[in-house]
């Protein structure tokens, strides 16, 4: 029964995403300089007839790195392999999807932080000259053979650059950071959903939910998916500020976007540790949660947003995070804040 009902689940996320995944750079919304230059170096790959160089897309979950992935593919007309860093367990994975590959594929490694480092060392040739070096046979009577690759494009994403080792970096011609949106595209990205699904939705409303969503688009189309139910169920059937209001209260959505580890990460930081300054591995613990969770998905948002600072003493609580929790900012005293700020 369980069982059934996550699968259903799945299926409905699924099938949203492929409904309102945008195809191509004009429907993608936002990251202007990303897509300004994309376009350039699709369209010279094209005159050229050569395979656009590699790219390396990186930045926190949801922000639309997969999406542009695919768009990649679509715009140079191309056909999009997908394989993930931590399912490729063996060189031989790796070997076996390089030489599958038809001219002009374009690969995406999603998660590519993860693949081994040995592993790893199979890209190298494979993106600078087309060609991997396999050993088979084992045991002093192992040889090393050449096999040429078709000329392709490999698309790597991250939400940690930092953890790719320079040699990798270094192989990717096209390096994007993803950004967080602003409220004004969030809300586009909102009534663009409206539109795929053929329900209204009022200015006001997608405004309100764009503030709501991290500045992520996953998040924004999961309020927006649960905003349409309750406009089905107990609305008139369209998005208007009303029914987003209730909807929200009743889905408990923080009125400045913080989600609940978010919360439960500046309640710790404030609570437990007077607001800091206090090391990420001491927060991690004290919340259950892991180390690259806090730094990948967590203080990101939290950064941007001038929630904490980082300094070299550890992360510290602002003023906005006190605000934002409904507590006294002087309740902790002697706060030693921007003397050690390195940021
Ligand atoms: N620029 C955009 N315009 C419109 N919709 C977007 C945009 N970016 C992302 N989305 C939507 O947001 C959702 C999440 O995007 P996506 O899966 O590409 O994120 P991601 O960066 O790959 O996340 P993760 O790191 O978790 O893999 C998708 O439903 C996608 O359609
Ligand atoms: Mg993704």
């Amino acid at each position: 029964m369980d069982e059934r009902i996550i699968s259903t689940e799945e299926k409905e996320e699924d099938i949203f995403e492929k409904n309102i995944r945008p195809e191509n750079l004009d429907e993608y919304v936002g990251q202007e300089k990303i897509k300004e230059n994309l376009r350039v170096f699709i369209k010279a790959a094209i005159m050229r007839n050569e395979p656009l160089d590699h790219v390396l897309l990186y930045g926190p979950p949801g922000l639309g790195k997969t999406t542009l992935a695919h768009i990649i593919a679509n715009e140079l007309g191309s056909t999009l392999r997908t394989a993930s860093g931590p399912s490729i367990e063996k060189s031989g994975d790796l070997a076996a999807i390089l030489s599958n590959l038809e001219p002009g594929d374009v690969l995406f490694i999603d998660e590519i932080h993860r693949m081994p480092a040995y592993i790893e060392e199979i890209l190298y040739p494979a993106m600078e000259d087309f060609e991997i070096d396999l050993v088979i046979g084992g045991e002093g009577k192992s040889k090393s053979i050449k096999i040429n690759l078709p000329p392709f494009t490999l698309v790597g994403a991250t939400t940690r650059a930092g953890d790719l080792s320079s040699p990798l970096r270094d192989r990717f011609g096209i390096v994007a950071k993803l950004e967080y949106y602003s409220f004004e595209e969030l809300k586009n990205i909102v009534i663009r959903s409206g539109n795929v699904f053929d329900i209204k939705v009022d200015d006001d409303a997608a405004m309100e939910l764009a503030k709501r969503s991290r500045r992520t688009p996953r998040v924004a189309n999961r309020l927006f998916r649960r905003v349409r139910d309750f406009a089905l169920v107990e609305g008139n059937g369209k998005i208007d500020l009303d029914i987003t209001l209730k909807a929200l209260k009743r889905l408990n959505v923080d009125k400045s976007g913080l989600d609940g580890i978010d919360r439960e990460y500046l309640t710790s930081l404030i609570e437990k540790f007077n607001g800091g300054p206090v090391g990420v591995e001491t927060i991690a613990t004290s919340i259950g949660e892991e180390v690259t969770t806090i730094e990948d998905v967590v203080e990101p948002y939290l950064l941007q947003e001038g929630f904490i600072k980082r300094t070299r003493s550890g992360r510290i609580a602002t003023e906005k995070a006190y605000r934002s929790l409904g507590i006294d900012y002087n309740f902790g005293l002697f706060r030693e804040d921007d003397e050690d700020n390195d940021n």
